[in-house]
């Protein structure tokens, strides 16, 4: 165990470290005691009543001392459709403790998950923060009893040094080159990914490495992240050259001696590729190299075609033309808001002040959606391109990749990208040799819904409670410490690279205009995962052409779409569009199928009281409305002052927590009236 002391002796004294500091105090001792809080105080020199206030508000944070054992069940909607309630009273009875409770010898502390970000691999429980997915009960005797820990492999991999002359189109090609006398030949391609390594995609790894190692074969594993087919996981990707991928899946670590069998032998049943119906409807771009790039080398995404939008930038002059292929493309914000990215873009090089900043947001908290997290952990190079070129554009100097504090993989792999980056003089002082720099660090989240609000998200690297800031002024004019920023979803990024490489008007061509859409699919699907569709596709096609319709033979008798801000769509709307703005919203692209069996007024009650329990209670009437609204479900619902309380709630509501809290609710009654009796 870490002594927390030291680690906050290494921390400068500002107040802008009080969630680090917090964080790596938690990581240390599990909790926080008052006695650690008193000690940040000090050194921080923040007035304790504050320090206190900050850590009560994230629900990362401990105040109270944990059971030996954290064992956490998820109940959020792809979870509890799938049994995560029916896991949760079995682990009550079999650790004799209820949710939310520590045992009284301290043994074990049961609490309930909002989501645990896997949704594509439901029901979900995590035991010392290792996550399990596919869980049944006949699982948890071993589960609960066996130490809480999985194996993510990661390679050491060699450092790439700078090209010390040139353009930078002429330094990238100096390293391409060099990237490219490293590895070459057959390479199988392990998905390790948070979803896959929760079905054991470590283990098949493992297994894979040092059987290819004992038998003396010419391959090459690597660790990639995950190509979207949650459901083939563990899989792995035969990559020869000159031939297309074949994926196998799912390739438990038993399987692996069959699989090396027939990739040896050129052809069998092992090497069906599963991936070929699933993929066909698919238009992927943002995702070409998850799955198939080795998520921890930057030789081999530098192979694959990575930072070559950055040097024709560079060579290309003006950042404003960035500035204009992004608006040629019609580019808008995958946070959910679909706001013009170029329109942020302009405004934050228009406006006065210095340094100027660029953060990335990848908190991603919302429950039912875990595409931020597939896209950081399965090519983060790509992320540090666009975070580069957006950072260009602006005129940022410094950057923030703010990363949700439980996913774990993407922070490490990000890390990862962001040191090899740097030593590749891709990031820095003077990038590639042109006059552009930009620093940037990485910064962790501790959890709440909210705090995935612009706004709040500025608070926290503050050193703040997430709490949404009123508009006027945006943050592009006074963002970050005042000063001008921008601040994208992790999603809008990666369309960029292709947008600069390609043209913005290649990009305008799909999606009726609108560019592609990453959708996470969960719920009663044969095949959930991570799937990237042109903007303009139909619910329809998601469950049956890319889903493979029902998994439990049931139809489909309704869809939550955008999560807790989302709505219930009824089967009638199945073949709409799914447009911005549109009669089907697709919001942040989370999408979870419930079958007949399920309860539309339990799934709509599930998300209103996450939004209630989310609330950062600025404004009344999220705060008190919200929860007089789940009050009103839990009665014979009165549909008249259902909608009259969510109109104010709505118009009244400061950010879009509340604002988007009531949709759940409102489309329920309208489109399954029979499930709320009325
Ligand atoms: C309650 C709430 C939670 C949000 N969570 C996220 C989030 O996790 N990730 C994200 O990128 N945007 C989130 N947003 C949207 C951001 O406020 C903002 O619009 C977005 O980061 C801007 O980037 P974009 O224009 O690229 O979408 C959230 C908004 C609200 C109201
Ligand atoms: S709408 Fe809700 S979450 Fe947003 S600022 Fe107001 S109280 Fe906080
Ligand atoms: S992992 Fe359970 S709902 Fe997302």
């Amino acid at each position: 165990m870490t002594d927390p002391t030291d680690s906050l002796a290494a921390l400068p004294r500002e107040r802008t470290w009080l969630l680090p500091a917090l964080r790596a105090a938690q990581h240390g001792e599990r909790w926080l005691s008052p006695d650690t809080l008193d000690r940040i105080a000090a050194h921080l020199r923040v007035p304790k009543s504050e320090v206190w206030g900050v850590a009560s508000h994230y629900p990362e944070l401990r105040l109270t001392r944990p059971g030996r054992r954290i064992v956490r069940v998820c109940t959020g909607v792809s979870c509890r459709v799938l049994g995560g309630r029916e896991l949760l009273t079995a682990c009550e009875q079999r650790l004799g403790v209820r949710a939310g409770q520590t045992a009284a010898d301290g043994a074990v502390t049961l609490e309930e998950l909002d989501c645990a970000f896997a949704c594509s691999v439901a029901p979900v429980v995590e035991v010392d923060h290792a996550i399990r997915g596919r869980v049944t009960t006949g699982d948890l005797a071993s589960l609960l009893s066996a130490p809480g820990h999985h194996e993510v492999p990661r390679p050491i991999v060699a450092a790439l040094g700078p090209a010390v002359s040139g353009s930078p189109m002429q330094r990238l090609a100096t390293l391409v080159r060099e990237a490219k006398r490293r590895g070459t030949g057959t390479r199988l391609a392990v998905g390790v990914g948070s979803c896959s390594v929760a079905v054991g995609a470590g283990d098949t790894f493992t297994a894979l490495r040092e059987e290819v190692a004992r038998r003396k074969l010419p391959l090459t594993v690597i660790a990639a992240g995950c190509n979207g087919m949650c459901w083939a996981a563990p899989a792995v990707t035969v990559l020869r050259e000159g031939a297309a991928p074949v994926v196998v899946g799912p390739v438990a670590a038993a399987e692996v001696p069959r699989l090396l069998d027939a990739v040896s032998s050129g052809a069998g049943d092992g090497l069906r590729d599963v991936g070929r119906d699933a993929m066909g409807p698919q238009h992927r771009v943002l995702l070409e190299r998850c799955g198939v790039v080795d998520a921890d080398d930057i030789a081999d995404a530098l192979r694959h075609g990575a930072y070559a939008a950055l040097a024709q930038a560079l060579d290309g002059g003006a950042p404003e033309r960035v500035i204009e292929e992004v608006r040629t493309a019609g580019l808008t914000g995958r946070g959910g808001a679909y706001f013009q990215t170029a329109v942020k873009w302009a405004g934050c090089r228009a406006a006065a002040g210095a340094p100027k900043y660029i953060v990335m947001n990848g908190e991603e908290g919302e429950p039912g959606i875990f595409k931020d997290r597939h896209l950081m952990e399965g090519d983060p190079h790509r992320l540090l391109e666009a975070v580069l070129l957006a950072a260009y554009a602006v005129g940022a100097s410094r950057g923030v990749l703010y990363i949700h504090g439980e996913a774990e993989l993407s922070a490490e792999r990000v890390a990862a990208a962001l040191a090899q980056a740097r030593r590749s003089g891709l990031v820095g002082e003077q990038i590639l040799g042109s006059d552009f720099s930009l620093e940037v660090e990485i910064r962790r989240g501790l959890g709440g819904f909210v705090l995935g609000e612009e706004t709040a998200l500025l608070e926290s690297i503050e050193g703040r409670r997430a709490m949404p800031r009123t508009r006027p002024p945006f943050p592009v004019e006074a963002g970050l410490w005042g000063k001008p920023t921008v601040i994208n979803n992790v999603e809008t990024l990666f369309a960029v690279p292709s947008i600069v490489a390609r043209g913005g008007a290649w990009f305008a061509g799909l999606g009726g205009g609108r560019g592609t859409k990453l959708f996470g699919l969960s719920g009663h699907v044969r095949r959930p995962g991570i799937v990237e569709m042109e903007l303009g596709c139909t619910l329809r096609t998601l469950i049956d052409a890319v889903g493979g319709g029902s998994s439990t033979g049931r139809p489909i008798f309704a869809m939550v779409v955008g999560g807790p801000s989302g709505s219930v769509v009824n089967p009638r709307h199945f073949d709409e569009p799914l447009i911005p703005r549109g009669p089907v919203n697709p919001g942040t692209g989370g999408v979870v199928a419930l079958d007949e069996g399920a309860s539309v007024r339990d799934v709509v009650g599930t998300l209103l009281a996450f939004n209630t329990r989310e609330s950062c209670g600025k404004c009344t009437p999220c705060r008190e409305g919200t929860a007089r609204l789940l009050a009103m479900l839990e009665a014979p619902v009165d549909q008249a002052s259902v909608r009259q309380l969510s109109e104010v709630i709505q118009l009244a509501s400061l950010c879009g927590l509340g604002q988007a809290a009531p949709f759940a609710v409102l489309s329920g009654l309208a489109e399954f009236p029979r499930e709320f009796g009325v």
